[in-house]
C-alpha cells in the first residue's frame, strides 16, 4: 500500500510558495469525486459554482448556505489528504462580521472543512481579520468576482486599465494584511496577476489569471468536459465525459429496447 500522504494545511501551502512549488486545486461537490482526487490534488474548493454546474442555475447567487454545509460535508467524507475549503454564499458574510462569525462558523462545525473562502478586497477586509482571530482560516477571492456579476457587467477580464490594477493590488494586500491564507485570481491579465502574486507572501491561486499565480484551480466538470455548456479561453479539457456518458446511455437503451440487457451473464440463474 502507497504511503497515504499528509493532510495539507494552510502553514503548508505558504512553504509551498516559498518553495515554489505549485498549487494544485480543483473545486469538487460529493463524496465521489473527492475519493478520486484527495490524493492527488493540494485543495478541494467546494465552490457556490455548485449552483450553475449541478442545480443548473445561471449564476452562483442564489446558493444557499444549507446547499453549501450539504455538499461541503459529502466532499470533507471523501478527503483526508486534501484541504477542504467551503464557499460561503452571496449574503451570508457581507451584512456584518457577526453574521459572517455565524455562518462562517456552522460550515466548519457542520462540516468539518479547514477554511472558507469569500469575495471582495478592502471592503470585506475586516470581516476576514473577524473570522481569522477566532480560528476560521480564509481564503480570497478577487478580480472576476462572481458574486457582483451584475455589478461588473458579465463574465469579463478585470483589472484592464492602471486603476483598476492598483484596485486589486490594494484589496490583495488588504486581504493579506487581514490574515487570509490565500488569494483567488479569476480572469485577470496574466501580467496583473503576476505583479499581485509578487506583492503577496500567501499563494494567489489563479484561474484564468496566467501561468505566474502560485497555483492554478479550476471547475472540475469544466475540466473533466462533463459540463459542455461551459467554454473559455482559459479553460483546458483533459477529458471528453459528456461525450462518454451520452455514448454509453445510447449503448445501454439500445440493449434494454432490443432485449440484449440483461442476458444471463447478467442475470441470476437461481
Ligand atoms: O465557485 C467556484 O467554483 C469558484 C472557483 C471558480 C474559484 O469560486
Amino acid at each position: 500500500m502507497p504511503d497515504t500522504p499528509k493532510p495539507v494545511t494552510t502553514l503548508e501551502l505558504l512553504r509551498m510558495k516559498e518553495r515554489k512549488e505549485r498549487i494544485v486545486m480543483l473545486t469538487c461537490y460529493d463524496a465521489l469525486f473527492a475519493r478520486l482526487l484527495d490524493p492527488t490534488v493540494d485543495i478541494l474548493l467546494v465552490g457556490d459554482s455548485v449552483n450553475q454546474v449541478l442545480a443548473g442555475e445561471e449564476t452562483t447567487l442564489s446558493a444557499t448556505l444549507d446547499q453549501m454545509i450539504y455538499h461541503t460535508r459529502m466532499v470533507r467524507r471523501g478527503a483526508s489528504h486534501a484541504l477542504v475549503v467551503c464557499d460561503l454564499p452571496f449574503l451570508t458574510y457581507q451584512v456584518s462580521p457577526t453574521d459572517a462569525v455565524r455562518n462562517a462558523g456552522r460550515v466548519l462545525k457542520e462540516t468539518g472543512c479547514q477554511g472558507v473562502k469569500l469575495e471582495g478586497g478592502r471592503t470585506m477586509a475586516p470581516t476576514v481579520r473577524t473570522l481569522v482571530d477566532i480560528g476560521i482560516p480564509v481564503m480570497g477571492h478577487l478580480g472576476l468576482t462572481p458574486q457582483s456579476v451584475n455589478a461588473l457587467g458579465g463574465y469579463r477580464v478585470q483589472g484592464r486599465d492602471d486603476a483598476a490594477v492598483q484596485r486589486i493590488k490594494d484589496d490583495a494586500k488588504a486581504l493579506e494584511d487581514a490574515g487570509a491564507f490565500a488569494v483567488v485570481l479569476e480572469l485577470l491579465p496574466t501580467a496583473v496577476a503576476a505583479e499581485v502574486t509578487a506583492l503577496l507572501s500567501v499563494p494567489t491561486i489563479g484561474i484564468g489569471a496566467g501561468p505566474a499565480c502560485d497555483g492554478q484551480v479550476l471547475v472540475l466538470h469544466d475540466m473533466l468536459g462533463l459540463n459542455d455548456r461551459f467554454s473559455a479561453k482559459f479553460l483546458k479539457k483533459y477529458a471528453s465525459l459528456a461525450g462518454d456518458v451520452r455514448t454509453a446511455a445510447e449503448a445501454y437503451a439500445a440493449d434494454v429496447r432490443s432485449g440484449r440487457y440483461p442476458d444471463p451473464d447478467h442475470s441470476f440463474a437461481k
